[in-house]
């Protein structure tokens, strides 16, 4: 083959190596969950069928509007998976996991007192928002990475919505719905 055409086919492959590049650094931009934490909070890796968690990968739904139509019956149905760690009662005992009455609009690690993990005493500034519940309530090894809530997560938005619905009403003055 001539030189030019040596060439061309040189152009093409960089070009499409820079396609391919540019295309996963969007990607890369898109996954990331906002407002959330960009290296905290990250949606993602495989997860076996054994979990029953949410599948990976795929951008998490907001619940906004799941929240809106949430049943709160179903939630406190639901809470049962979360009750042999955590109570929801005003001055409720912490368990192996804490009390999570006020956790929804408070801030992460929110119960003084409890061990909490490294990586959850590092949130301690950020606000438990609906959006950052659903990440971690789905997944919240993936969410939280170094979590000691040892919790496969529950796979269905609608029943994270109507989980963190029920959950709001734990307050003492329940935070806004979306
Ligand atoms: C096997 C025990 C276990 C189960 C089951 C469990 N959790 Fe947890 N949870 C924990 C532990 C331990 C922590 C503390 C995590 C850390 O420090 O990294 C925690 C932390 C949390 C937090 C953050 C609390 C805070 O103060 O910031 C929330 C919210 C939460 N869990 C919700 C739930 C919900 C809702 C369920 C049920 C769907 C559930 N958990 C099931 C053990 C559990």
């Amino acid at each position: 083959m001539g030189g030019m055409e040596f060439n061309k086919i040189l152009g093409a492959v960089l070009l499409a190596g820079l396609v391919a590049m540019l295309a996963g650094f969007t990607a890369g931009k898109i996954m990331t969950p906002e407002p959330l934490t960009e290296n905290v909070y990250k949606v993602e890796g495989v997860v076996t069928a054994s979990t029953g968690a949410a599948p990976a990968a795929a951008v998490l739904e907001p619940i906004s509007a799941l929240l809106a139509s949430a049943d709160l019956a179903k939630g406190e149905a639901g809470a049962k998976a979360c009750a042999a760690c955590h109570s929801f009662d005003k001055g409720g005992a912490n368990k192996v996991g804490p009390n999570l009455w006020n956790v929804v609009g408070g801030k992460h690690a929110h119960i003084e007192g409890f061990t909490y993990s490294a990586a959850m005493k590092a949130l301690s500034d950020k606000d438990w928002d609906y959006e950052s519940l659903n990440a971690f309530l789905a997944k919240p090894s993936a969410a939280i990475k170094g979590t000691k809530m040892a919790f496969a997560g529950i796979k269905n938005a609608q029943d994270r919505a109507n989980l963190i619905a029920w959950l709001r009403t734990k307050a003492d003055s329940p935070v806004a719905l979306p």
